[in-house]
């Protein structure tokens, strides 16, 4: 390989000798970072009408750069745009080629600013627009919930503790639950939005610069709610990317849950819901299966998610101030995070709406498990007794029940009686799983009228989102 000094380098001045062919290769982003192209043209066109208001560039430079960048954006948009490893980033591969189209004013772009900012400016700006796609399909996803909730404020099933049959609830409620979780990860998102949301632009290196900028115009030009404070932490700062993983992270391990329990209701064994064939597939073998493979998959996801939120953890942990070349390697564990999760969501808000409980399997799996044995000793307690002996009576009553193959609603009064001789009829009252799910009547719990007004709250705080 020739050793000749390599003249097409932007930064080739203090060089005599070309690059290594293979150093090339290994210290190149371009083949990840063209993706920030768009928000790398958006950033260099505040930076430009920035030098002209404070009269570092003449109109007719600004023209020529805005004309330049167009043409550039227009040939990336429609595939001719001739990407190249030697020109190492997406920032120097837009560089060159506006000096290619238009000559000496190309390379007056880069007065007052380094990649260093503009790379930092270049991710928040690529991140705040994949947030604001990642909201709206976690907000696709909620609305789905909450609606199936509504829908369900009735349909009772078995809750389960240790996945063991608990209290009976209704499966609206359970719905509302996965929502809960959902609703905390929108906040998470919004937070991290709002912290990155602040203009690192004019940082430069890392000590600023000498040309008369203007911060504040280009960090309103862009979006962003104002300048960073500080240019060393400007130029080096990736906490909104581990902010963002982190978010995804709980996300993921929220919609991870969420799929396990689909697994389960949708297997033969639990067979509680019905999922829609187009979000299942066959087996090449077993002819009868149908495979939740949507939800196994987001399961899975999560572990790639988990792994790029300690790989920019580690990524940050030992870097001195300010820029170091490790940042680049900040971006392909992010975007392989905001490609995972809105995946994940658009299957998930595509899916949820879908599922088909049944609800008669449901009714009877509660009807199963003893599970208004807690209503039995409920009932006993306003009956007079301590609750722990209650818990004894009921804990008798149902070790008959598994030694008869009865629950305890199919036991006559004078069965019951041989436990605790006050149970009168009313009893069956609590006993069924209407009554059990009915008599939880107060915030939060699974009654009917309060899932229908959880509901309608979860509705009222989603719309308002939108309405903002
Ligand atoms: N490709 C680089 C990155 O992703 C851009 C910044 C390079 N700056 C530098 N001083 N080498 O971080």
């Amino acid at each position: 390989m020739s050793k000749e000094k390599d003249t097409s380098k932007l930064w080739g001045g203090r060089f005599n000798e070309a690059t290594d062919a293979f150093v090339q290769r290994f210290t190149a982003s371009v083949g990840f970072d063209l993706r920030m192209a768009a928000q790398d043209i958006e950033g260099s066109l505040a930076h430009a009408r920035m030098l002209r208001s404070v009269d570092v560039l003449t109109p007719a430079e600004l023209e020529d750069i805005e004309g330049g960048l167009a043409q550039i954006q227009k040939e990336i948009d429609e595939g001719n745009f001739q990407w190249s490893i030697e020109l190492e980033d997406v920032h120097m591969n837009i560089e060159a080629r506006l000096t290619a189209l238009i000559g000496v004013a190309g390379k007056k772009l880069h007065t007052g600013r380094s990649r260093n900012d503009q790379v930092a400016t270049d991710i928040r700006l690529y991140l705040r627009a994949a947030i604001d796609s990642i909201a709206g399909e976690l907000t696709r996803l909620q609305q789905g919930t909450i609606d199936l909730a509504a829908a369900h404020t009735t349909t009772i099933m078995p809750g389960f503790t240790h996945l063991q049959t608990a209290q009976p609830v209704v499966f609206g409620h359970h719905l509302l639950a996965w929502n809960e979780m959902l609703e905390r990860d929108y906040g998470r998102l919004m937070d991290c939005r709002a912290r990155l949301n602040q203009s690192p632009l004019g940082a430069a290196a890392l000590a600023g610069t000498t040309y008369p900028i203007d911060r504040a115009h280009t960090a309103a030009a862009l979006g962003f709610d104002k300048p960073t404070e500080n240019s060393l932490d400007s130029v080096s700062d990736r906490d909104f990317a581990i902010e963002f993983c982190a978010f995804a992270a709980l996300l993921m391990t929220h919609l991870s849950r969420m799929s396990e329990e689909l697994v389960l209701w949708s297997s033969a064994q639990f067979n509680f819901i019905e999922l829609p064939d187009r979000f299942c597939t066959g087996s090449s073998i077993m002819p009868q299966k149908k495979n939740p493979d949507v939800p196994e998959l987001v399961r899975g996801k999560v572990g790639r998610v988990n792994g790029h939120l300690i790989a920019l953890l580690t990524l940050m942990k030992s870097q001195p101030l300010a820029y170091n070349k490790d940042n680049q390697e900040d971006k392909e564990p992010l975007f392989d995070t905001i490609d995972t999760v809105f995946d994940s969501l658009r299957a998930y808000a595509d899916m949820v709406p879908a599922i088909k409980p049944k609800a008669e399997v449901m009714h009877e799996a509660a009807r199963r498990g003893f599970s208004t044995a807690t209503d039995l000793a409920d009932y006993l307690v306003r009956l007079g007794l301590p609750f722990r002996d209650a818990h004894e009576v009921v804990g008798k009553a149902v070790a008959h029940g598994i030694e008869c193959g009865k629950d305890l609603s199919d036991m006559t009064l004078t069965t019951l009686q041989n436990f605790c001789a006050d149970i009168r009829e009313d009893v069956f009252e609590v006993l069924t799983l209407e009554g059990s799910v009915t008599a939880r009547n107060h915030l939060g719990g699974t009654a009917p009228d309060q899932v229908t007004e959880a509901a309608l709250r979860a509705r009222s705080t989603v719309q308002a989102r939108q309405a903002s």
